[in-house]
C-alpha cells in the first residue's frame, strides 16, 4: 500500500499522548520549520493530566481528551477517539507514549498510517516497562522502535531503530533518559521523512523513497 505525501501542503500530524510530551515538544518544535513538511494539528490525550496537554495549547494547537472511564464500554472509548482524530483529517496519526492500545474501529481507520514509538529495540520488551525489563534482563545494547501499529502489543512493521548502550552503572531512569534522546531524534527525523516522501507498506516491510 503506497501513502503519496500530502500535495502543495504540509502532512497533518495528530498527535497522542498520556505523559510529559517530549517527543511531542520535539515534533511541534520541528514543525516550526516549513521545510520540515508537517504541521500538528490536533493533540489527544487519555487523561487530563497528560503534562503534554500544555505544550500543545501553548503551541496554539487544539487538543481533545478521551477518557476510557468516561465511555460505557471499551468499543464505545475507540469509536470516540477514532471519530476525536479523524475530525482533524489527519494523514499521520502518532502515538508518542500513549499509553492505551487502541481498538479495531480506530485500526479499520487508521492502520497503515498510525505509527508508535517504543523505548526499546522490538520485538525485545515490548509493552509499558520496557527499559526495566531490558535492565533486569543484562542486555548491553537496547533502543528505540518506531512502528506502523497493528492489532498486537508492539508487534507492527517497524519504520526505524535506533541502538542504545546499556552502562554499567544504569538505572532505570538513566536508561530511560539515554533512550529518549535518540528516540526524540529518531522520530523527528522520520516523520519529517514520511511527510516529505510518503511511505509505501507491503506486509511487514515498510519503504520510505
Ligand atoms: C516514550 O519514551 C515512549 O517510548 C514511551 O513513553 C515515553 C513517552 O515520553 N512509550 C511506552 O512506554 C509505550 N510502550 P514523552 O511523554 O516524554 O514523550
Amino acid at each position: 500500500m503506497r501513502y503519496a505525501p500530502a500535495a502543495g501542503r504540509p502532512c497533518r500530524l495528530v498527535v497522542l499522548i498520556s505523559g510529559t510530551g517530549s517527543n511531542l515538544a520535539a515534533l511541534l518544535d520541528a514543525c516550526t520549520d516549513p521545510a520540515y513538511g508537517a504541521t500538528v494539528v490536533a493533540v489527544g490525550a487519555d487523561r487530563e493530566s497528560a503534562g503534554g496537554l500544555k505544550l500543545a495549547s501553548d503551541a496554539g494547537v487544539a487538543t481533545f481528551v478521551d477518557r476510557v472511564k468516561e465511555y460505557p464500554t471499551r468499543d464505545a472509548w475507540d469509536l470516540a477517539l477514532t471519530e476525536h482524530v479523524a475530525e482533524h483529517g489527519p494523514d499521520l496519526v502518532i502515538s508518542a507514549g500513549f499509553l492505551k492500545l487502541v481498538g479495531p474501529v480506530f485500526l479499520d481507520r487508521f492502520e497503515g498510517r498510525y505509527i508508535n514509538t517504543h523505548n526499546t529495540l522490538l520485538p525485545a520488551f515490548p509493552g509499558m516497562d520496557g527499559p526495566r525489563e531490558a535492565l533486569e534482563y543484562g542486555v548491553k545494547i537496547t533502543g528505540a522502535t518506531l512502528f506502523f501499529v497493528d492489532a498486537g502489543m508492539d508487534s507492527g512493521p517497524i519504520l526505524a531503530q535506533a541502538a542504545v548502550p546499556v552502562h554499567q552503572d544504569d538505572d532505570v531512569e538513566t536508561l530511560t533518559e539515554r533512550i529518549k534522546v535518540a528516540e526524540r531524534a529518531q522520530l523527528v527525523e522520520c516523520v519529517g521523512r514520511l511527510a516529505r516522501d510518503g511511505w509505501t507498506l507491503s506486509g511487514r516491510r515498510v519503504t520510505i523513497p
